[in-house]
């Protein structure tokens, strides 16, 4: 299984703090089953480049051994007007493919600033954006349109385990899933204490709830997305890129 969501490389950002929570994290991973991690630790274009991110993001991968997981590496990126003065975000990809983990910001959001921003950047680069954790954004959440708007344009959507697990909110997102307004679930893990891996404990009570059908096509996705291929056909843009996966 696939956790295509974590912070567990240590040093980064809000994520593992030291070597020792990584590797608690990275054996807490396999416990839940998870054989192969994104480690997809914050890139924030405001406060450094690429460069320095992918070289934090190199040495930070140094600190760590890893015989039971297979880590990726990939980024969960700000979406931010700076990273229009790059040539292309294929570093900041998971695992240089074209898809690219994209946090929107949070405040003063417009879903049609965003929409539009959004068609830009991935007419510019080629990339297809993975919209992180698409429940946070409420503007988007509490409207399937502009759900459906954004596959339109060809993104992928991310929910995290929590939403699934949290009773108040897993309603929606259960029935978002049935409807195919989501591609992927990640644990968007962070730590050992208030946000550790649980994607296994999501995925029981998906199966439980609307069936394994729905956890098949879930990990199907995610399969997909470190090869670089396709997940749904309607995406037209000829944007795909190779895995080195
Ligand atoms: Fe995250």
């Amino acid at each position: 299984m696939i956790d295509i969501h974590t912070h567990i490389l240590p040093y980064m950002d809000d994520g593992a703090k030291d070597t020792g929570e990584a590797m608690k994290m990275i054996d807490f991973l396999r416990f839940q089953g998870i054989d192969i991690a994104v480690c997809t630790p914050h890139f924030d274009p405001s406060s450094s480049s690429i460069k320095e991110f992918t070289e934090n993001r190199e040495k930070a991968f140094q600190t760590i051994s890893t015989d039971n997981i297979t880590l990726i590496a990939g980024s969960e990126t700000g979406y931010h007007d700076l990273l229009y003065q790059y040539s292309d975000l294929n570093q900041i990809c998971i695992s240089n493919t074209s898809y690219l983990l994209l946090e929107l910001p949070y405040k003063n959001f417009r879903s049609e600033y965003l929409l539009e921003n959004i068609d830009k950047l991935m007419s510019l680069f080629y990339i297809i954006p993975i919209i992180a954790h698409i429940e946070r954004y409420n503007a988007l959440w509490k409207s399937k349109i502009n759900i459906k708007k954004l596959l339109g344009l060809g993104c992928i959507t991310q929910i995290n385990a929590d939403t699934i697990i949290d009773k108040k909110k897993r309603r929606t997102a259960l029935h978002y899933i049935k409807s195919g307004l989501i591609d992927l679930i990640g644990s968007d893990c962070h730590n050992m204490s208030r946000r550790p891996p649980n994607l296994k404990d999501a995925f029981v009570i998906i199966e439980k709830e609307i069936g394994s059908s729905y956890c098949d096509l879930l990990k199907k996705n995610a399969n997909s997305i470190i090869k670089g291929e396709m997940i749904r056909e309607e995406i037209a843009r000829p944007m795909l890129r190779g895995s080195e996966f």
